[in-house]
């Protein structure tokens, strides 16, 4: 149904139109909160044996929305009701900006890829603080996304992370620190660790400060070269983060006959992706909590990662080709597949396929 939908409606309209009356019709369902509730019991995960914790979260699936969907917290209520154990909300900014000049995201429909310079549009750290207040009609693990704001220079850039952070961290389950957007000029240049350590250590500082400590993740790039990922890896254990986001959208173009610059996301990343974890896994074990994204599209994607080492596993791109009932089928074949291999519970699953490990202490 989702595909002639997909084929005879959604893909003639402008991407960026086709997204913003999905992200309107969510936010109205997240509003009528009888029919809300009704879907999250029809089509949210209820499975005992898919819950899974980290860094003190409960999650009811490791199945979530990645970061860039619902840039303004308006519509996550809904997007938790058709399936998501969790959305990431943002990238969030200190500053409200707008993001760059339309046309900015562009379908690769044959490749089942996506390519976007959205730039961070959004409303900025207050008012999506305001709206994460509100109470909820229906549970749901929220993540939020922090980034830098464009027209702040890059030596001011700590700070910047500091006021969002302030903002934001009290109404978060967890807070991503978010260095890997190719769309920002110089942000992907903050993975650097002598870059990293300061703002890592500063934002760190926020969310230890709080009452309810809010768990702190550094989200990385695809592109990073593999001693890269080793390093920014090693701070983030000797920090005492709470884990990784792997990975990013590329700027790489590997078979993908598009110019269009921007992060490119969906199929083609995936392999990389999987890569970037096993390599993680490698290094850190359990050490931090591995949360896996980048070309994610079926349940078969979702249990290689799990498998690989990761707790918790993120879409976006996919979504755009499979529709609204994605998340759902997901956490149904899930259940599944867990009963079929004899498992009674997601965490039983985490990292059984992962090479014996060979970081520092191996
Ligand atoms: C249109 C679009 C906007 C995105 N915006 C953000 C963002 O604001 N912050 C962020 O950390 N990642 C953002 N991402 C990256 C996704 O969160 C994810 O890391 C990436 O798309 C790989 O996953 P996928 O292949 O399942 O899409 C965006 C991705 C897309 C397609």
């Amino acid at each position: 149904m989702y595909r002639v939908v997909f084929s005879q409606v959604l893909q003639r309209l402008d991407a960026e139109d086709a997204h913003r009356a999905t992200v309107r019709a969510l936010a109205a369902i997240s509003r009528v909160r009888p029919l809300n509730r009704a879907i999250h019991r029809r089509l949210a995960p209820h499975d005992p044996a898919l819950r899974v914790s980290a860094f003190g979260v409960h999650f009811p699936s490791p199945f979530g929305l990645a970061a860039g969907f619902d840039k303004n917290a308006v519509c996550f209520e809904a997007l938790a009701a058709f399936g998501f154990g969790h959305v990431e909300v943002g990238t969030v900014t200190a500053h409200a900006q707008p993001g760059n000049a339309r046309p900015r995201l562009f379908r690769l429909p044959a490749q089942r890829a996506v390519i976007n310079r959205m730039g961070f549009n959004n409303d900025g750290a207050a008012k999506v603080a305001r709206r994460l207040a509100r109470v909820r009609g229906v549970p749901v693990v929220v993540g939020v996304n922090i980034g830098k704001t464009k027209v702040v220079p890059e030596s001011r850039a700590v700070a910047d992370y500091v006021a969002s952070a302030r903002a934001l961290a009290d109404r978060a389950d967890y807070l991503v620190v978010n260095v890997s957007s190719p769309n920002t000029p110089g942000l992907r240049d903050l993975q650097a660790v002598e870059r990293l350590r300061p703002l890592l250590t500063a934002v760190r500082e926020v969310t230890e400060s709080l009452p309810r400590r809010t768990p702190l993740l550094v989200k990385i790039a695809p592109d990073l070269a593999d001693e890269d990922v080793d390093a920014v890896a090693d701070l983030a254990v000797e920090l005492g983060l709470d884990g990784i986001i792997a990975t990013n959208t590329t700027i790489r173009r590997d078979g993908v006959p598009s110019t269009e610059a921007g992060g490119l996301s969906g199929r083609p990343l995936k392999e990389r992706s999987l890569e970037v974890l096993r390599r993680l896994y490698a290094r850190v074990g359990d050490r931090l909590t591995l949360v896996s994204v980048g070309g994610v599209e079926d349940v078969d994607d979702v249990w290689e990662r799990l498998l690989a080492g990761a707790t918790l596993v993120q879409g976006y791109t996919a979504m755009v080709y499979e529709g609204p009932l994605w998340a759902a089928r997901i956490n149904r074949a899930l259940s599944r597949r867990l009963r079929l291999h004899g498992h009674s519970s997601i965490q039983e699953v985490i990292g059984k396929t992962a090479p014996a490990r060979t970081g520092r202490d191996a």
